[in-house]
């Protein structure tokens, strides 16, 4: 499968060197033969005494310069010249590659294959995937956009059914769109919308972080499970936000990150984006969790939400129930982190789909396969964790407490 173009249409060719462009390495050889570029500048207009002192100081000039330009542009979600950029996190981490989404179609298919994963950054990528169906669609009166629109909503929702962020992303910008006179109001409104909403992301990260850095003191090891961070939003992440902010204010901590079998976002993506920050991260392998919990080296517990109910159920990465109940043995706290946009007030636990997933990413690590053929498989990608488990939950309007029925009704939550 191709890198930048493995959501181009079927038919479309993809050319060698926007695939090699986009690889890591291939960036860094550009920047560094810039960096001899300006050596052989040096050498030039240098008498030979000066030489040696502006070699090195182009050198380390140039590779500064371009390390810090590479870690502010990573952004997970991006609209950018009329396309939706995603990071593929497919290829994480040995790969850091975009992908250009250019229709409604590609959009839906990334969110599928966990190009794009991670509640809000699934909500917000499906919010761009209706502003393309919107500006894609050749309609010339409001009836038929709006059976274009109605199209692209039904394939982007039928994506993945447990992280509510889709739904409420895809009923959002419908709504918003509604509101539209002419076909072009339409399309201009869907858009900003879905801008709004990739603004607000970061900013309730922001608030979430700055709530959640007071249930942590300086020294904690914390423990993440799964991928709550910058690349499941559009940037600086919920549970990875919270633990973000903590060390912002100057806190030294350390996290221990599960790897998340079986498609390892624990191992792939947390420990690479805190890794990334210069944040103390470890992995574990998930069957762990009990016997670290046990040598009294874990302090806290933050992990983020695809979907938490009215009465405080969380729906979150298959794993989260049983280090919950590990935590609860061990009366350390354990805490979820979830945008309001998680919180899904009409559902009752029975009514929630658990998404099942492929056979292969149990029976095969990295392409390997790692079991016999012909068994039964069983991969469920998200569990419910219960209240009674739960210590808070750390929304941007603050730390929810117990009796969370009554507490998060006091929220007024929004479009649900
Ligand atoms: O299957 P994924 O990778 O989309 O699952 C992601 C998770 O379960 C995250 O923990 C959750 O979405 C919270 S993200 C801020």
């Amino acid at each position: 499968m191709s890198t930048m173009c493995a959501y181009m249409p079927p038919n479309t060719t993809i050319r060698p060197s926007l695939i090699v462009y986009n690889s890591f390495e291939f960036r860094y050889f550009i920047k560094y033969l810039s960096s001899v570029m300006s050596i052989v500048f040096v050498r030039r207009f240098q008498t030979p005494k000066n030489i040696k002192f502006n070699i090195s100081y182009f050198l380390f000039l140039n590779m500064t310069l371009n390390k810090n330009k590479e870690i502010k542009s990573l952004k997970t979600v991006e609209w950018k010249d009329n396309s939706l950029i995603l990071i593929d996190q497919t290829k994480l981490p040995t790969k850091l590659v975009y992908t250009k989404c250019n229709d409604y179609i590609h959009v839906a298919k990334a969110i599928k294959d966990l190009v794009v994963r991670g509640a809000p950054a699934i909500g917000v990528a499906a919010a761009f995937g209706m502003a393309l169906a919107a500006y894609n669609s050749k309609a010339r009166s409001i009836s038929s956009l709006s059976r274009d629109l109605d199209k692209a909503f039904e394939v982007i929702r039928s994506t993945r059914p447990t992280a509510v962020n889709l739904f409420w992303a895809l009923d959002r910008v419908m709504k918003e769109g509604k509101k539209g006179k002419t076909v072009q109001e339409i399309k201009n409104l869907i858009l900003n919308e879905a801008r709004t909403m990739a603004e607000e992301d970061v900013e309730n990260n922001r608030s979430m972080g700055a709530f959640g850095s007071n249930i942590i003191s300086d020294g904690d090891v914390i423990l993440t499970h799964c991928n709550a961070g910058s690349l499941a939003t559009v940037a600086y992440g919920t549970a990875l936000g919270v633990i973000r902010a903590a060390k912002e204010s100057g806190k030294n901590i350390k996290v221990i990150a599960t790897e998340t079998r079986p498609v390892m976002q624990g191992a792939r993506l947390t420990a690479f984006e805190l890794h990334h920050d210069g944040i103390d991260v470890s992995l574990i392998p998930d069957t762990a969790v009990g016997h670290i919990m046990s040598k009294n080296k874990i302090k806290n517990i933050v992990v983020g939400a695809d979907r938490v109910l009215k009465t405080g159920h969380v729906f979150n990465k298959i794993g989260t129930y049983q280090i919950a109940l590990l935590a609860k043995a061990h009366k350390i706290p354990f805490y979820v982190v979830a945008p309001t946009s998680t919180f899904d007030l009409q559902n009752t636990p029975s009514d929630i789909t658990i998404e099942e997933r492929s056979r292969e990413e149990v029976t095969t690590i990295g392409g390997k396969k790692i079991a016999p053929d012909g068994i039964g498989v069983f991969n469920p990608a998200f569990d419910m964790t219960p209240p009674e488990l739960i210590t808070g939950i750390i929304t941007e309007k603050g730390i929810l407490k117990h009796p969370f029925e009554k507490n998060i009704k006091k929220l007024k939550i929004g479009i649900n």
